[in-house]
């Protein structure tokens, strides 16, 4: 087992460079298996979601090689399965895009429902389901997988309204009608950077995708998709996550690599909350040495704060002075995290998706455990801002989604390290307890 300890208390200074955007990967590394010859695909984040999702591809059939650690070619123009079992599947919630794209090329998929991390609540996939229907899929749920089948072996082109903004469902309808016969109009769709980077990926292999990045997604579906190479977008998440590092344990570092844009609900949160951000090329240059403002942040689907962010925020808000509220319109249970905080004494109610947080002086280093992604880097940010040492477990979940996050974070002065630990023996508990 790997810990983390995190001795907190000092600012942090230096420069750091954003990998590329890890939600967009676990799409675009699905999307290849729909193009027919073999395509590369740069600036991939060296995260254990990208390896698993490889892993899928390769024990479908396809090819797999790395050009250099962030460079990758893939050759599926010889897959000879389209079933995705339990055991790959329940490690990455976003093993579920190989649904859309082994239905999209061979008119038929078997992928055992999705895991990845539980905030707590459901994660439905239904508005996926209900595209593919509408896109003339038989689909049946049968002991865990979900099996669809495209009638006379190709979808056919259809016009959908989704009754919920969802990425996945907008990405996933998105890959199946692609190679669809006919004009496919999608609405209400989700606009997050990751999208358009997806339909920018799928483009560039002949796919004739419009308006990603708008409300409504029109595509053309096309015969096949050839080869080619594209670059994904820098990380919009792992940028802002080191911005909130900043925030709370003060100093100045330049994030380099990122697309600005992508940053402006971010930075204009933490503007508001008296951090400094200034804009240079595709770098932002962010420190934080006065006290912290109170802020309200209500998370909801892009281009508004993004729910991905409300954990790491919530950790710079603890210390921020005054009472700040977080709802969370996206998921309605994303607080978990917010016990181990009041463990290192932070003042938070929780009230269904809202969080009342009354800022504190300090924060002091705890034991904690990461309960998902985004919670486990919220809770390196409070370790890294507490007073005394932190050790944070289940790291693994972090691992899901940072890259290098303890050589990133030790580059600007973050005291941390990772240590290996025995697995703990399960404690006996007495029923009399
Ligand atoms: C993706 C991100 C996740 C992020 C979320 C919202 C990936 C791999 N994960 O997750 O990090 O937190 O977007 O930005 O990209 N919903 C339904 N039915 C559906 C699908 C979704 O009701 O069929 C609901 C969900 O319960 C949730 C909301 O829609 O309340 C948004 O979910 P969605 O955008 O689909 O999230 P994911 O794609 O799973």
């Amino acid at each position: 087992m790997t810990k983390y300890i995190v001795e907190g208390g000092n600012p942090l200074y230096g420069e750091l460079h954003i990998s590329g955007a890890k939600n967009a990967a676990v799409a675009i590394i699905p999307a290849a298996l729909m193009v027919s010859g073999s395509c590369r695909i740069e600036n991939i984040p060296q995260i254990s979601d990208v390896k698993l999702l490889l892993g899928i591809l390769q024990d479908l059939g396809a090819k797999v090689r790395f050009i250099n650690p962030h460079a990758v070619e893939i050759d599926c123009s010889r897959l000879q399965n389209r079933r995705v079992p339990y055991e790959s599947a329940r490690r990455c919630r976003a093993s579920y895009y190989m649904l859309g794209a082994l239905l999209g090329r061979f008119g038929s998929a078997d992928v055992a429902l999705p895991g990845g991390c539980d905030f707590g609540g459901t994660r439905p996939i239904d508005q996926h389901l209900k595209g593919f229907r509408a896109l003339g899929a038989s689909v049946d749920t049968q002991s865990g997988f979900v099996i669809a089948e495209a009638a006379g072996g190709r979808l056919k082109a259809s016009s959908i309204f989704l009754d919920k903004v969802s990425v996945g469902a907008t990405i996933n309808i998105m890959l199946a009608a692609t190679l669809a016969e006919g004009l496919t109009v999608i609405e209400n769709v989700a606009k997050e950077p990751h999208i358009v980077d997806v339909a920018n990926f799928l483009n560039s292999m002949g796919a004739n995708i419009m308006g990603a990045g708008t409300d409504v997604i029109k595509i053309r579906g096309v015969e096949h998709l050839r080869g080619g190479s594209y670059s994904i977008i820098p990380d919009q998440i792992e940028a802002g996550t080191y911005m909130a590092a900043v925030a709370a344990c003060g100093g100045q570092v330049k994030i380099c690599n990122i697309i600005p844009k992508h940053m402006d609900c971010i930075t204009a949160k933490l503007s508001e909350m008296g951090v400094e951000i200034q804009e240079i090329d595709d770098s932002l240059l962010v420190s934080r040495d006065g006290s912290l403002v109170r802020s309200n942040i209500k998370a909801i689907p892009y281009p508004g704060f993004p729910t991905d962010m409300q954990p790491q925020m919530a950790a710079v808000l603890c210390l921020a002075q005054g009472t700040s509220i977080i709802t969370d319109s996206v998921w309605s249970s994303r607080f978990r995290y917010t016990d181990e905080f009041k463990r290192m004494g932070a003042q938070i109610q929780v009230d269904g998706n809202l969080a009342i947080i009354e800022g504190v002086e300090r924060l002091t280093g705890a034991q904690l455990e990461a309960c998902d992604l985004r919670a486990g880097a919220a809770m390196l940010i409070a370790a890294l801002a507490a007073h005394g040492i932190s050790e944070i477990t289940n790291v693994q979940y972090i691992e899901r989604g940072y890259e290098d996050v303890i050589g990133k974070l030790r580059s600007i002065g973050g005291r941390i390290k990772s240590v290996e630990v025995p697995e703990e023996e399960p404690v006996a508990v007495s029923s009399a307890g």
